[in-house]
């Protein structure tokens, strides 16, 4: 299967994973799928706590959509999408917007205290539409804002959730000199999370 035409390349590729509860209800989360180049490997980090690894427990399956749309990426991280950005292949969940997806099987390969290790296999994927894009900044922080974003929720550590706050307003400079549209409306969502 195509993976790397599908664009997910060596190192850590950062998507919007959608799952389903056994239920059948959808979610989304931006998630790190890394890539073992030589051994043509897929693998992915789940943190205990996260819907998202109660969902693959239940379905041990998950869909990766690749898309470089701040504002999803942004709307996923900080709570959910709403069902009118899903639709059902093979009963799971994938997005509308997406530019590319791929469905994976996984399977548990190491547990700890933190996080649970999967190794991906794929089964089923579709590409939508290839982009040509130059490197955008504003994209760049916004995604590394979102990483943080995620952290401000959870953490209790006073000291932590300043620093945070400062390495936001160095991230609100280059989103405001280098971001567009889209970048800009997902760092104002950010915003409001990580301002107490
Ligand atoms: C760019 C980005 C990459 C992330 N990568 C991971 C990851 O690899 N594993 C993980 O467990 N959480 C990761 N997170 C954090 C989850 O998205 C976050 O905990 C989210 O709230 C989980 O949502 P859920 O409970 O709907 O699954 C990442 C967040 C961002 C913004």
């Amino acid at each position: 299967m195509h993976i790397k035409e599908a664009g997910i390349g060596e190192g850590i590729s950062e998507v919007i994973v959608t799952t389903r509860s056994a239920s059948g209800e959808p979610n989304a989360a931006p998630i790190g799928i890394i890539t073992n180049e030589d051994e043509n490997k897929y693998f992915v980090k789940l943190y205990k706590n996260s819907k998202t690894l109660s969902n693959v427990m239940e379905t041990n399956k998950l869909a990766v959509n690749v898309t470089d749309d701040a504002v999803l990426f942004v709307k996923a991280a900080v709570g959910n999408l709403n069902e009118a950005h899903f639709s059902l292949f093979a009963g799971l969940p994938v997005l509308n917007e997406a530019n590319s997806w791929i469905i994976f099987e996984s399977a548990l390969i190491k547990k700890n205290s933190e996080s649970f290790l999967f190794q991906l296999t794929p089964i089923a994927l579709k590409i939508n539409r290839k982009e040509v894009k130059a490197i955008n900044r504003g994209l760049n922080a916004v995604i590394e804002a979102a990483i943080l974003a995620t952290r401000y929720v959870i953490t209790v550590d006073k000291r932590e959730k300043e620093e945070i706050e400062r390495m936001m307003e160095h991230y609100t400079n280059i989103v405001k000199k280098c971001g567009g549209r889209r970048e800009k409306e997902a760092f104002g969502i950010l915003h409001e999370k990580t301002s107490s």
